[in-house]
This record gives structure tokens, sequence and C-alpha cells, in this order.
């Protein structure tokens, strides 16, 4: 077995409530084992500049677990293998740079806490001979081989209220409320919160929609007299035959943004129901705030896990939920795909049958 004795950790992507109760949880149960913990700044530019490190005591994590956003920092535009340089509008390899740091840094591991594109880039790390341990972390819940990532149900739980408080107006002034949320390409958010909030459509990107099929729906409602209905959109839902909504386009090292399909459904269902209809983006608020119990403890014991499995020298692994475990995953097994909605997911079948449209 190795003997590890200096870990680096890193938060990566987009943050996500429960990124500093895993940063705690790998310090403390580190350090008690006898390893010191180095806290790398934003994403792997603490690996890329000098300077962006500091070791991480126990001292130096007391009192995060409840703190959303991250102490080291993040960003999702910073691939050391195409590193986008701000004077010229080409990207840079500087993976090899990545490299001689970790070694000059006396690092012996590394802990990668991220969503599909961190952990697809420490995949490539690992095969070029770093030892790695991944950590899921997104509030789209969409990485492949974990039930659950952490931050998924602090913005499941936002929604959900942000859903309760919109029913309010809806009911006062009898109209269609309409709720974008994230989830980008899918549909988790919406569906779960959509579940929670009692919705009466809810659009995921797994299920092209037809908005006459959605407005009949809604028709309907008004018919037996509800005359009010709330419809969550998913910000990756599109019209069958049609296209994703897109805020800005792809550049380097980034994924394009998506947005704005909310208010193309308010607009139309406004012309196809003559209903007054308004629409809310939830955006970032859904990865603010403090994470959930939940979420608390899932980070909790991925990051006790991902401590476990560096002690084993178990690398090119992911830690992930498999209820009621929390287990490993072989990384090449996990990155480069998308875990969407599955069609025959119960909760999706159960909101059928309660009256939910999915318009299809
Ligand atoms: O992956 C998390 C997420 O919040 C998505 O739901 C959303 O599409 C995207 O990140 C937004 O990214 P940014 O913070 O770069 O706008």
């Amino acid at each position: 077995m190795p003997s590890i004795q200096r870990l680096g950790i890193l938060t990566g992507g987009g943050d996500a409530p429960g990124l500093n109760a895993v940063i705690r949880a790998v310090v403390k149960s580190a350090t008690n084992a006898g390893i010191q913990c180095v806290g790398l700044e934003d994403s792997f530019d603490g690996l890329i500049e000098q300077n962006r490190s500091r070791v991480l005591t126990p001292r130096d994590v007391t009192g995060i677990l409840r703190l959303g956003g991250t102490i080291l920092g993040t960003r999702n535009t910073g691939n050391p293998f195409e590193y986008p340089i701000a004077t010229s509008d080409g990207t840079r390899d500087y993976s090899d740079r990545v490299i001689e740091m970790f070694h000059k840094m006396g690092l012996d591991a590394l802990v990668v806490i991220g969503g599909d594109g961190t952990l697809a880039i420490a995949f490539e790390f690992c095969r070029r001979g770093i030892p790695i341990v991944g950590v899921p972390k997104t509030i789209d819940n969409d990485i492949v081989g974990t039930t659950n990532c952490f931050g998924f149900d602090t913005a499941v739980a936002f929604a959900t209220d942000a859903i309760d408080r919109l029913h309010t107006t809806a009911e006062a002034h009898k109209r269609i409320l309409v709720v974008e949320v994230m989830g980008r390409y899918a549909g988790w958010i919406a569906l779960h919160a959509g579940a929670a909030g009692g919705a009466d459509a809810i659009l995921i990107p797994e299920i092209p929609f037809d908005l006459e099929k959605v407005a009949e729906r809604l028709r309907e409602r008004d018919r037996w007299g509800a005359k009010f209905s709330i419809v969550v959109v998913a910000e990756g839902a599109y019209p069958t035959g049609g296209k994703l909504s897109v805020v800005a386009e792809a550049s380097a090292g980034r994924l394009e943004r998506l947005g704005g399909m909310g208010a193309l459904v308010c607009e139309a269902l406004a012309a196809l129901t003559g209903k007054e209809t308004r629409s809310v983006v939830l955006g970032h608020l859904q990865r603010g705030g403090a994470p959930t119990s939940f979420d608390r403890v899932l980070a909790t014991r991925f990051g006790g896990k991902a401590v476990e499995l560096v002690r084993a020298g178990d690398f090119a692994t992911m830690v992930a939920f498999d209820p009621p475990d929390i287990v490993a995953r072989r990384l090449e097994d996990v990155v480069g795909k998308t875990k969407t909605v599955p069609p025959d997911y119960d909760l999706l079948r159960t909101a059928r049958a309660l009256g939910v449209t999915f318009g299809d």
C-alpha cells in the first residue's frame, strides 16, 4: 500500500451546497490519520500558478459545514488541457505544468471534487499517473454511477419552497405561474421540485413537449374549477421538433449556457389559454445558501470515503451513493456520460398517474 503523506484537495466546476462539508470531512479525517492536506485554489489553477495553495488544518475547516460555496474557490473555465488564454483567442495545454507542480509541491495524491467536466479532467490526469479520488458534485444530479450528488437536495428544497410561494399569487389571481429551474440536459431538479411542489405541468429535456397539450391540461383544470396552474420548466427542456434555448454559445473550454425557455413557455401559454401568465427564473439561487441536512450528511460521507480510498491506494475512482452504502466506482465508467431521467422512472409514472402533464 502506498504511503500517502500529503494530499491535495480542489473544487472544480460550478459551486454546489455541500462543497465545504466535503472539504471539512477530508481535512479532518485525513489529518486524524496523519496525512497533511493542501487546499488548491480555484480548481486546477492551484496547480498551474505558484502560491495558489495552502495547508489546511482542522482549525481551518471548523465551522464551514453549514456554509454554501467553497472556501477554496472554483471555476468552470480552467481545464488545464484547454486553458483559455486572455491575450489570444486560443487555448493552451497546461497539463504538463500541473503534473510538474503536483510533484514539486510534494503531493502524493489528490481529492478532486467536481461535476462531469472536472471528473473527466481528473480521469485524464489519472491516466498520466496522478493518483486521484473523485467526489461527484452537482445540483443537476446528472453524474452516472451515483444515485445522488450533494447539492441536488438543497436545490430541490429551494425550488420547492419557491413553487409553494408562487402558489399564493397563482391562486389569488387565478394565473398560470411558470417557473424555470436549472439542471442542464437533465430534468431531475424540475421533476423532483415539481412533484414536491405539486406542479400541474413539468417540462424536462428527456421529454420534448407540445404546448397545445400542456394548454389543454391547464384549460381542463379551469373547467373543473382549479382556475390556476403551476408549470415547472427545466432550462434544458425544448419543444418537439424545436431546439434548446441558449443564452450564450459554447466557447473555449466552456459549455453553452442555457436559459429562457420558461419565458417562451409563459408567452405561448398566455396566447393558447387566454389567461394571465407570469414567469420566474430561479437561476443561481438554487446553488446558494446552506446545504440541507441530507446534503451535509452525504457530503460528509463522501469526504470520509474519499480519504478511506486514498489510504487504501484505490485511485482512479469516484465515491458514489448506492443506498444505503457509499461505494467506489471506476472513473473510467462514469466520465463522459450524463445520467438523465429514465422513461420508466417511478416518479415520472406516478406524476402522470396523478394527472401531471409532461407535454407529450
Ligand atoms: O451544472 C450546474 C449549473 O448550475 C447548471 O444547472 C446550469 O446550467 C449551469 O451550472 C450554469 O452555469 P454558470 O454558473 O456558469 O452560469
